[in-house]
């Protein structure tokens, strides 16, 4: 692997410099650290609240496994509690390094891994992975790519991070994530503070040579208010940047279209691409 411009040991690093968390003025950083605090925030009710995204990471998992891939060397993006990267470590690596940009998914993911001494830890931006070296043989990143701001760039940017051979694999949310919640917000001229996601086309168009495969999963909600609470359990509750929450008021009418339950539609996309 090439060598790294920090020294990335088997404890987790400080953030780099972009992503300190005292004054920040780039609006960019500063809604990077939002996103880092709410789930750092939500660590420890993750695991329990996140049986979607554990679902998501083992369909990740067995597409991985289907690699030709000999004793890898692996980067995880955005590794959360550990759900992939468990399966991770069924590989056979001869490297694991476990990314994610809040520090306290990080110390949970480590505490729930078994020591591994190929497993090292750092705090990163997924979305500037260059801090984490190059010639990997697997990027690999579940349930993560659709907080970034640039997907298209970062895509380049992890790309040439693979080894020739090497290859990127990854879940995340596309386009028709939600309807039933943006529905009720058009049906009452709201606008739904819910994040924009890619289309399968959009994220083919971003990489070509890209396979995606697509999967729609709903989940059963009491409420409205369960929703919402689901949502902070697992940290994902941040709005689409630029975007304001809605009112108190506003939110309430939205809230009450869902009194007896409300049935909400994952859209998830699975991308892998090998590097000639
Ligand atoms: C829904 S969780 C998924 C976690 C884990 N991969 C899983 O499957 O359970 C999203 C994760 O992405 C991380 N994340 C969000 N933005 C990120 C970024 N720019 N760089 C790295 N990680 C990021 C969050 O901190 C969180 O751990």
């Amino acid at each position: 692997m090439s060598p790294h411009p920090v020294p990335l040991q088997g404890s987790t690093l400080p953030p780099p410099a972009h992503l300190r968390y005292t004054a920040l003025v780039n609006r960019q950083n500063h809604i990077k650290a939002a996103v880092a605090a709410a789930f750092s925030a939500a660590a420890e009710t993750y695991d329990a609240a996140a049986g979607l995204q554990r679902g998501v990471a083992g369909e990740l998992a067995a597409r991985i496994a289907r690699l030709p891939l000999k004793q890898p060397r692996v980067l995880e993006i955005g590794c959360g509690t550990g759900f992939l990267s468990e399966a991770l470590l069924g590989l056979n690596p001869r490297e694991v390094l476990l990314t994610d940009i809040a520090p306290a998914m990080i110390d949970r993911c480590r505490k729930t891994l078994p020591a591994d001494a190929q497993v090292r830890f750092a705090v990163l931006d997924g979305e500037h992975p260059e801090d984490a070296g190059g010639d990997f043989d697997l990027i690999c990143s579940s349930m993560t790519f659709q907080w970034f701001a640039d997907l298209e760039g970062t895509l380049a940017r992890l790309c040439g991070q693979l080894a020739p051979g090497g290859a990127l694999a990854f879940a995340t949310l596309a386009e028709g994530s939600f309807p039933e919640w943006r529905a009720a917000h058009d049906d009452l001229g709201l606008a739904a503070a819910t994040r924009s996601y890619p289309s399968a086309a959009e994220l083919r168009s971003m990489l070509p040579g890209l396979s995606v495969e697509e999967e729609h999963l709903t989940r059963r909600y009491a409420n409205g208010h369960a929703f919402v609470a689901h949502l902070k359990k697992i940290g994902a509750h941040l709005p689409e940047a630029g975007r304001r929450p809605l009112g108190a008021g506003a939110l309430r009418s939205v809230l009450r279209q869902f009194a007896r339950g409300i049935d909400v539609t994952y859209h998830v996309a699975y991308g892998t691409w090998t590097k000639s």
